[in-house]
């Protein structure tokens, strides 16, 4: 019997997301914007693909055996991915994650059967009492368990260069020209445009960091010498340098404040009909910046990472955005 639509498991339907073509956004420029929709995986964000990538890698590594135990330092989107995936395949699921973390996020991942460790906000990272030195201790105390590190795992741009990079070549049928993400860890950008530049290497790769992170200092001047200062927009920009990220494969980077990244976030449910996080608006802001940086027509693609709802109290809470001087 021929089945269509139809899988194994929900691990089977992570990767595959659609691409739109945004109509009204960007409709002043000459150029085609599109939006790849990475809230349609089935952990509702693209960290189920790293997730993914990281526990494959770590078995054929034999770093994690069956039945064995994951433990990452997360609150959110790769937690939901990694609790998704051990659910199916058999892992316990541990993680570490700061105390002032809300508790839908807690229990999000224990909706998994994840266990979750807090540890206190306040203190260093490399205090034994981190969320991070926690993770490390763990991953020592527990037998057959493995602390995925997303940050410093080359896994992490590895699932991008398998399946996003591959998916945007085919899906724009050969005919891209830019690729627009916002950088956390880097390896959404960077492992997509490896391979798409193995195709085509004119095809620009665009970063866009939030003001306040390190990233934009890094590749405007190669250095790093002020200190990340705090931002409201969340899923990019850090306060470190992860290995994950490659400099050598970024070419454009913009920065994005948190009103724009909250205005075109929600400008983009309105006028588009996509209900998407914070900074998926961000994103789309720096590539309307870009478009306006070239002459000639050209098709970019914007990565949006995740959907709206984890965000409802927030960016689509007209209170929040009050108190916090967002108009
Ligand atoms: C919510 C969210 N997840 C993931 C990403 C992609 O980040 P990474 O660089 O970690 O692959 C972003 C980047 O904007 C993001 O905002």
């Amino acid at each position: 019997m021929m089945r269509q639509g139809v899988y194994k498991n929900i691990v089977e339907c992570i990767g595959n997301t659609p691409i739109v073509q945004l109509q009204k956004i960007g409709s002043e420029q000459i150029h085609d914007f599109y939006v790849k929709l990475e809230c349609m995986n089935p952990g509702s964000s693209i960290k189920d693909r790293l997730a993914l990538q990281m526990i494959r890698d770590a078995v054929d590594q034999g770093r994690l055996q069956k039945g064995g135990t994951i433990i990452e330092t997360t609150s959110g989107n790769t937690g939901m991915g990694l609790a998704m995936i051990a659910a199916v395949e058999g892992f316990a699921c541990i993680f570490t994650m700061p105390d002032k973390v809300s508790d839908e996020k807690v229990r999000a991942l224990e909706a998994f059967g994840a266990k979750v460790v807090l540890a206190p906000t306040a203190v260093e990272p490399d205090d034994p009492r981190s969320y991070y030195s926690v993770a490390k201790q763990l991953e020592k105390e527990i037998p057959n368990s493995c602390y995925m590190n997303q940050y410093f795992n080359p896994s992490n741009p590895r699932a991008h260069y398998l399946s996003t990079g591959p998916e945007i070549w085919k899906q724009m049928g050969e005919h891209v020209d830019a690729l627009v993400a916002g950088i956390g860890t880097g390896g959404t950008l960077c492992g997509s445009i490896k391979f798409l530049k193995e195709k085509n290497p004119e095809i620009q790769s665009v970063a866009i960091d939030p003001v306040g992170s390190i990233f934009y200092e890094k590749f405007t001047t190669g250095k790093v010498t002020s200190k990340a200062k705090p931002y409201l927009v969340e899923g990019f920009g850090e306060d470190i340098l992860p290995s994950t990220v490659d400099f050598d494969f970024i070419d454009h980077m913009y920065q994005v404040s948190d009103q724009e990244c909250f205005d075109m976030t929600r400008r983009l449910a309105i006028q588009e009909g996509i209900f998407a996080g914070g900074s998926c608006g961000g994103a789309i802001h720096g590539a309307l910046e870009y478009g306006k940086s070239l002459r000639e027509k050209k098709n970019i693609l914007i990565l949006l990472p995740d959907s709206g709802s984890r965000y409802l109290s927030k960016i689509y809470n007209p209170q929040w955005m009050k108190e916090n001087g967002f108009v």
